[in-house]
Order: structure tokens, then C-alpha cells, then sequence
């Protein structure tokens, strides 16, 4: 299998997550995966590029993306950058012939989406998005039981993410709190998640009621900036930025098959640190998932002994989908690394094999029009049907 050469743009968080599973990628997957090199991360800010490069193993770093969508060895660009800047890299990428896994969501709008969807498409490489949930094997052993048949006709889904970082005190105006970078709040920062999961279990959404409230409208400026030609300190109100997304987004759905869903995604719930759960519901049964018990699915069916009737704890492991590779036994527990490790797995051997890959860009984008069309219900205050715009 020939070497696939890859370039990681963006240096933060998520830098972090996908590099410590490239660097376990072999650990789990030799000899079923081809080599992969880590050949350059680009990141703007030159002390992060530089000690970000050194800390998580890629061999040279640059503070200009093009370093890497230009140089003709690369095979693979890995972007996992503020929102604003996966088009324009995703685009630029596809175009010059790389494979691309883009982090989510995908773009901060449908039309964005659809042009690097489009790109991708044109240029015949893989792209995927960072939907990492879906890959857990909890989350892929409720889709096999729902496929099948088990929970009958779905008739229900409820889904919630919540965190409450956005109520630290002296928290940042960061990049996540900007229209213009984020392209939504909570909605497309988590909300995202948890719409690739109503789809990837219950199926394709068709309308949506959405409400969408900010709560903190000022968050302190990164840093206190002087006054233009006087080199002093800004006065207060200079000194915050004006909060132009959602902090909370509650939606109520229609699927295509005509199950209901709800779905409540916040990052000021108080106690909740990254509370991804669902529930769902089918004339047959009912599944429950929570992130934060991740190696758990709690499953009923109603032909359980009577005596026993509840939802049972179910622990997944390697008689799981996408178990087999992780831990020789159910209970070992799966974290983020092993939803990163299986979302690169996936990537990878897509790219090896000549494979598709999922979640792709078609799915990102149709997260994004979903998004869009919460967007529109709230402002509008009223249902609105996704479009295929
Ligand atoms: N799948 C998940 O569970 C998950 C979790 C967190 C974040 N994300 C997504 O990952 C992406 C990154 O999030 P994060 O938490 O790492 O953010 P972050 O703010 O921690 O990191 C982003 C980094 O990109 C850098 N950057 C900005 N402009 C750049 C440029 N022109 N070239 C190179 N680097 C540049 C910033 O300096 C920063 O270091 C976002 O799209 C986010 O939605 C996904």
C-alpha cells in the first residue's frame, strides 16, 4: 500500500484530538491501513505551528494553509480550523486533487456547503466531515437495531447536547460567538452533532420549527486593545465584543418517515459538561444514548420477561460495530480518541481501498441546510420545510 502524505491546518483543539489518533492509527489498525505520514501542520499563529508541530509529531509546520494545498506531495489535507475557513481550504484542496476530511460543521451555511460539496465531487476525491459521534460503537450498534427492525416503526426521536462553558466567568469572544466565523452558536457548534445523529438513526429531515435565543450579548475581547496612535488601554465597552449567534437552539422536527423529533442544544447548562444523549422511540422498542456513558446503550423491548421490564444497560465491545479493533472486552470503555481513531480509520481505508466514505460532504451539507432552515423558522417564527438549495 503506497504512503498517504497528509498536511493538518489549524493548531487548536481539534488539532490536538485528530493528531494523538493519527499517532495511535497504526497501534489499532496494522497492518489493515497504509502508512500514514504527518508531513506539515499549518496554524497562524507561529508559536502554536511551531510547538504544536513538535508536540504532536508532524514533521514540519507553516503559518500559510497553502504550504500545504499547493505542495504537490500531499495527498490528504485534514482541516480542522474555524468554520469560516473550511470552504476556502476544502475548495482550494479538492481543486488541486487532495482527499479532504474537513471537521463539522461543514460550512456556516447551506449554499457554502454545497459549493465544496460540488468541488469535491468535480475533482472525484474523498471528503469527509467530522461527524465522530456516529462512529462509536453504541451509536452504530442503535443504527443495526433500528435497520433491522428491532424498535418496529420509529415513531419518536429526542436528542439534547448540552454544556455550560459559555457561562465561565471572564469567558472569551472567541471565534465561536461570531456570525461571520461561527456561522451559528449553539446550533452549529453542537446542535450540528446531534442533527447527523437524528439523520443517521432515524433518517432524512423534512421540516423544522426552530427557536433560537442569545443570552450573553457581550463577551470580552481576547485581548485589551490600545487606542489607535496612543498606545493606551481601550475604554470598557471597547473592550467587548457584540455576540451575534445563538446561545441556545431548541428544534422541533419531522422526519421523512414521519417520526417527530425535538432536539435542545446549549452551551449555558449549568452542570452539563458534554451531554449528548438521545432517545428514541419505535412501536417495538426504545433505545438511549449519553456520550458521557459512552460505552453504554440502554435498550427496551417490550417481549423482555414482564418481570424485568425497563430499559437494560447494554456494554458494548468488540462484538460491536466498529468494536473489534478497540478493547478485547465489553467495558473497556470508548472516549473521544476512539471516535476520532474510527472517523481517520474510515478515511483512510476509504482512500486506500477507493471506498466512500460517511459521513461525506453531501451529508455536511445537508446538516447545513437543515441548520439554514432553523435559521429562517426562527427569525420567521413559523414551520419551514428543508430545501435543496
Ligand atoms: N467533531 C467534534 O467533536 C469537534 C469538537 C470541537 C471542535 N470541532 C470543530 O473543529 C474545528 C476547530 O475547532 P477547535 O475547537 O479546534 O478550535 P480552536 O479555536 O481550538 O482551534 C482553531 C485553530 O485554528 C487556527 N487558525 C485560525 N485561522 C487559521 C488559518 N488561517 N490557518 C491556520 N490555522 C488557523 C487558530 O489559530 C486556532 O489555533 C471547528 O470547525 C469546530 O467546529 C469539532
Amino acid at each position: 500500500m503506497k504512503t498517504i502524505r497528509v498536511g493538518l491546518i489549524g493548531g487548536g483543539v481539534m488539532a490536538k484530538a485528530h493528531s494523538l489518533a493519527y499517532q495511535n492509527l497504526h497501534l489499532y489498525y496494522f497492518p489493515k491501513l497504509p502508512e500514514i505520514e504527518r508531513v506539515r501542520l499549518a496554524e497562524v499563529d507561529e508559536h502554536l505551528a511551531q510547538s504544536g508541530a513538535e508536540r504532536y509529531g508532524w514533521s514540519e509546520w507553516t503559518t500559510n494553509w497553502r504550504d500545504i494545498v499547493d505542495d504537490p506531495t500531499i495527498d490528504a489535507v485534514d482541516i480542522v480550523t474555524p468554520n469560516d475557513l473550511h470552504a476556502p481550504i476544502a475548495i482550494a484542496a479538492a481543486r488541486a486533487g487532495k482527499h479532504v476530511l474537513c471537521e463539522k460543521p461543514l460550512a456556516r451555511t447551506g449554499p457554502e456547503a454545497r459549493e465544496m460539496a460540488e468541488a469535491a465531487k468535480q475533482a472525484g476525491v474523498k471528503a469527509m466531515v467530522g461527524y465522530n459521534y456516529r462512529k462509536v460503537p453504541a451509536v452504530a450498534y442503535a443504527r443495526e437495531l433500528i435497520t433491522t427492525g428491532k424498535l418496529g416503526r420509529i415513531l419518536s426521536f429526542r436528542g439534547f447536547y448540552l454544556q455550560d462553558w459559555g457561562l465561565e466567568p471572564g469567558g472569551l469572544f472567541t471565534w465561536r460567538f461570531q456570525a461571520s466565523r461561527a456561522g451559528t452558536g449553539s446550533l452549529g457548534d453542537i446542535g450540528a452533532h446531534v442533527i447527523d445523529m437524528a439523520r443517521f438513526l432515524v433518517g432524512e429531515i423534512e421540516s423544522v420549527s426552530g427557536l433560537l435565543e442569545t443570552f450573553v450579548g457581550h463577551r470580552l475581547l481576547p485581548e485589551p486593545r490600545p487606542v489607535p496612535g496612543e498606545g493606551e488601554l481601550a475604554d470598557e465597552s471597547r473592550d467587548l465584543g457584540v455576540v451575534d449567534v445563538d446561545d441556545v437552539a431548541t428544534v422541533l422536527l419531522r422526519f421523512a418517515n414521519g417520526a417527530t423529533g425535538l432536539i435542545d442544544a446549549t452551551r449555558l447548562a449549568p452542570g452539563r459538561k458534554n451531554h449528548l444523549a438521545w432517545e428514541i422511540n419505535g412501536d417495538r422498542g426504545s433505545l438511549a444514548f449519553n456520550w458521557e456513558r459512552s460505552n453504554e446503550l440502554q435498550y427496551y423491548a417490550p417481549d423482555d420477561d414482564p418481570r424485568a421490564e425497563g430499559l437494560r444497560t447494554i456494554l458494548t465491545g468488540p462484538q460491536h460495530p466498529n468494536g473489534a479493533e478497540l478493547w478485547p472486552l465489553a467495558g473497556f470503555g470508548t472516549g473521544y480518541l476512539e471516535s476520532t481513531l474510527l472517523l481517520l480509520r474510515d478515511f483512510y481505508s476509504a482512500i486506500a481501498d477507493d471506498s466512500s466514505v460517511a459521513p461525506d460532504f453531501e451529508d455536511g451539507w445537508r446538516i447545513c441546510q437543515i441548520m439554514d432552515a432553523i435559521v429562517q423558522s426562527s427569525h420567521e417564527q413559523r414551520w419551514v420545510s428543508v430545501t435543496s438549495g
